[in-house]
């Protein structure tokens, strides 16, 4: 991450998209490249990515069910909920090159994922059905501008009775600057506003392999929800919420001079880690 840069131009929401899509092109490059935990799913058929361990007792027994996964990427996680037993698995993502690689990726795990290139405020359109499952993780929320839009696109995507999963990083987490040579600093807002913060990073949150392909097209834009924000928008949507959990991990390192990993890979402030939710996660159901 680097600071936020002003955005001088006049922008639209679609021109927003534009750049993220083209930076999540580059970073679907550079993610495959660095590994991913792609090859621990390819050489191991009941292998279950890191980042869905923690929810798949939650998840409970998938079979039979029909699952959609909302802004997929490489689908490491999609594969993984293939292995859970469900009748059908979608995965939708912005990014046409995170889509292409994904089903490269299921072929190679000989997994039976369908792949959808579509925004997620237009996923209610691009697929075909309805879901017992709609399941969401880890840096998702941050690049869709509202989220009451969102909520309504989740809603519309679930069968009556069916369930919502998301996990993402804690909107506090995400208001802290990335220079913490002076503590841990609320810098950005907290509360979702109409104008991105617009970054120009070539970096991203994996360890770049030596070799690896460059993010030439840096500039992308990200907004925060507050806590507050989701979960009425939730709400408003007509889910009914039946867990909202916060903790004190998170699934990347931002500030390594300040965070530690344990044997999971989960990182945590070294000094006083009950200071900070750093992940959420919600569960709701549409009535059935
Ligand atoms: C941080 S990744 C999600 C990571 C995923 N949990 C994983 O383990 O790989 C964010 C994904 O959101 C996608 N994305 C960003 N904006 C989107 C949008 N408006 N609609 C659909 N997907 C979007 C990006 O293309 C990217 O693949």
């Amino acid at each position: 991450m680097t600071s936020p840069t002003p955005d001088s131009m006049p922008r639209t929401r679609s021109s927003w998209f534009e750049d993220n899509r083209k930076n999540w092109n580059d970073r679907a490059a550079l993610h495959h490249a660095s590994g991913y935990g792609i090859q621990e799913l390819i050489d191991d058929p009941r292998a279950i990515s890191a980042t869905l361990v923690p929810d798949v007792a939650r998840l409970g027994d998938l079979t039979g069910k029909d699952v959609i996964h909302l802004q997929c990427h490489l689908g490491t996680d999609t594969v993984s909920l293939s292995r859970l037993g469900p009748r059908r698995v979608v995965g939708v993502d912005l990014s046409g090159e995170s889509v292409r690689r994904a089903r490269a990726i299921a072929t190679e795990c000989r997994a039976d994922v369908e792949y959808v290139e579509a925004n997620v405020y237009d996923a209610r359109e691009a697929v075909v059905g309805d879901f017992q499952l709609v399941f969401t993780s880890l840096g998702v929320l941050c690049w869709l501008p509202d989220v009451d839009g969102w909520a309504r696109v989740v809603a519309s995507l679930l069968a009556p009775g069916g369930r919502f999963v998301i996990r993402d990083d804690h909107p506090m987490f995400m208001t802290i600057g990335e220079d913490v040579s002076r503590g841990l600093l609320v810098e950005q807002p907290y509360f979702q506003q109409d104008e991105p913060l617009t970054w120009d990073d070539a970096g991203s949150y994996v360890v770049a392999s030596p070799g690896a392909p460059a993010i030439g097209n840096t500039r992308n834009h990200q907004w925060n929800h507050s806590l507050g924000e989701i979960v009425t928008a939730l709400l408003r949507a007509g889910l009914v919420i039946t867990a909202l959990e916060e903790s004190s991990y998170s699934a990347w390192c931002p500030w390594p001079e300040l965070m530690v990993a344990d044997e999971a890979g989960r990182y945590r402030l070294r000094d006083r880690p009950e200071r900070l939710p750093m992940q959420f996660v919600i569960e709701a159901h549409r009535p059935a």
